[in-house]
């Protein structure tokens, strides 16, 4: 099962502000819809009680470490591995880590891939995405202008981890 992350970044690194997204991207959000549609995504407990809701045609884990949570529609799971371990036993090609930092920070080094959009603007915010680790090799770049449905312009990337022999 390929593992990966899918995160939109402003130019200085932000991913949220006060519990939230801090930018309205309309093209961001059909564009994260389409790539994660039917799949597994992980999430953790502040980015599901953002969103408030499981995604609909995906299924959502929820991480976090209160063993009474409950987060109706999704599972939830207690570590990394448990959730790993749900999405392969359900046959998954493709796990999406879709944040937030907390658990970017922990899932990243087992991602081969990343959609990463690139917000073109240096915005506000109180969450920053962590390192993203190294080998990271370009496959797919497209940009798109910011119009009334989008604040910013912003470039839509795809990159895979060199495989190190
Ligand atoms: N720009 C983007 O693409 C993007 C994507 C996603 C989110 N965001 C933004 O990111 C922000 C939220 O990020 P965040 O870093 O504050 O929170 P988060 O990563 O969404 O959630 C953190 C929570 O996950 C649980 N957790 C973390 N490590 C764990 C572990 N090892 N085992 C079990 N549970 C664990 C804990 O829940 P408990 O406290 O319940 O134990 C922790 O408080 C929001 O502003 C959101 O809008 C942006």
């Amino acid at each position: 099962m390929l593992i990966s992350a899918i995160v939109a970044i402003s130019e200085n690194n932000v991913i949220g502000r006060d519990g939230h997204l801090p930018w309205h991207l309309s093209a961001d959000l059909k564009h994260f819809k389409a790539i994660t549609l039917g799949h597994h995504i992980l999430l953790g407990r502040k980015n599901y009680q953002d969103i408030n809701r499981p995604l609909p045609g995906r299924t959502n884990i929820v991480l976090t470490r209160d063993p009474n949570f409950e987060a109706p529609g999704c599972s939830v799971c207690h570590s990394l591995e448990d959730a790993i371990a749900v999405a392969e036993k359900a046959g998954e090609t493709e796990l999406f880590i879709i944040g937030g930092a907390e658990i970017y920070r922990m899932a990243l080094p087992f991602c081969k891939k990343l959609y990463l959009t690139r917000v073109l603007a240096s915005i506000e915010g109180d969450v920053k995405m962590p390192p993203l680790g190294e080998g990271w090799v370009k496959l797919n770049e497209e940009c798109g202008e910011s119009d009334e449905k989008n604040d910013f312009p912003y470039a839509f990337q795809v990159f895979e981890r060199e495989n190190k022999h």
